[in-house]
């Protein structure tokens, strides 16, 4: 391909400012929504299937970065194929199958479109990076009619959470360069990793049976009632707080 012209940058550049602001809405959409998801499955269930959610937009750099190592074109079209991560949300979760609870209640929601789906979960990369990818679009309402926008939405465990900040770390410090000596040790903290989400979900599930049978759960409830509405102040405020710093640090991370 040849190099754009300083004018190919320049009118890409104006261009990127309006779809950038078009990402941020996007972004914020699906961000409400999980949000939502968040407080209200605390409230009605009475557990929270969210540990806590980032967000990022990628910086214009960044973007036109990307562009280059794909060899593709500076036109809207080919950005929309290529950068489907210019708007991205990263939610993490306690245990594996929340993962999938939280996928099947953002994708069941009427406006949302699934558009891609990578199941690193049941699938991890050969390096042994886990995750699950969703590419949505959402709609969002503009004084000319409604646009469709595309964010990248990561869903994880804490453990899957830990081992992919660590190993991007690693990955940027030998810049993609990893001896193999550590890269067989990140496969091998990624199988840890795996196999103790595993065990906690088990062990998760034998308390949920137990809970099950407590005979004195029922004196309780009024009580239990009480706490979750105390609970549920104090979350939202507590919420607001850890999301701020986990979006600097997914924001501060380099694009590969
Ligand atoms: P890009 O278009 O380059 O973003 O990747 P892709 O289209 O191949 O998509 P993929 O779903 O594989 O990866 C998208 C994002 O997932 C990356 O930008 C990272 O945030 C994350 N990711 C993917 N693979 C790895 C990995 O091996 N290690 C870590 N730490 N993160 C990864
Ligand atoms: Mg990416």
């Amino acid at each position: 391909m040849d190099s754009p012209t300083a004018e190919d940058i320049q009118v890409l550049r104006r261009e990127m400012s309006r779809m950038f602001m078009h990402y941020k809405f996007g972004m914020n959409e699906v961000l409400t929504k999980i949000n939502i998801l968040r407080e209200e499955f605390a409230h009605v269930h009475d557990y929270n299937p969210i540990e806590s959610v980032s967000s990022r937009l990628k910086s214009p750099d960044s973007v036109l970065e990307k562009i280059q190592r794909k060899g593709c074109t500076y036109s809207k079209e080919d950005l929309a194929i290529h950068v489907r991560d210019i708007a991205g949300i990263r939610v993490t979760c306690s245990f594996v199958k929340d993962i999938y609870r939280v996928r099947d209640l953002l994708i069941q929601q009427q406006d949302i479109t699934l558009v891609d789906e990578r199941d690193y979960v049941a699938h991890p990369k050969s390096n042994g990076y886990s995750s699950l990818h969703l590419i949505v679009t959402v709609p969002v309402f503009l004084s000319d009619g409604p646009k469709d926008v595309m964010v990248e939405v990561q869903i994880r465990t804490i453990a899957m959470d830990f081992w992919a900040s660590l190993e991007h770390k690693i990955y940027y410090k030998y810049r993609g360069k990893v001896p193999v000596q550590l890269d067989e040790e990140l496969k091998q903290a990624a199988d840890i990793a795996t196999r103790l989400d595993y065990k906690m979900q088990a062990l998760k599930e034998q308390v949920d049976a137990l809970a099950l049978e407590d005979p004195e759960a029922p004196s309780r409830k009024d009580e239990m009632q009480r706490e979750a509405i105390d609970r549920l102040l104090r979350f939202s405020l507590e919420i607001a707080d850890n999301d701020k710093a986990k979006s600097a640090a997914f924001k501060a991370e380099e694009q590969r």
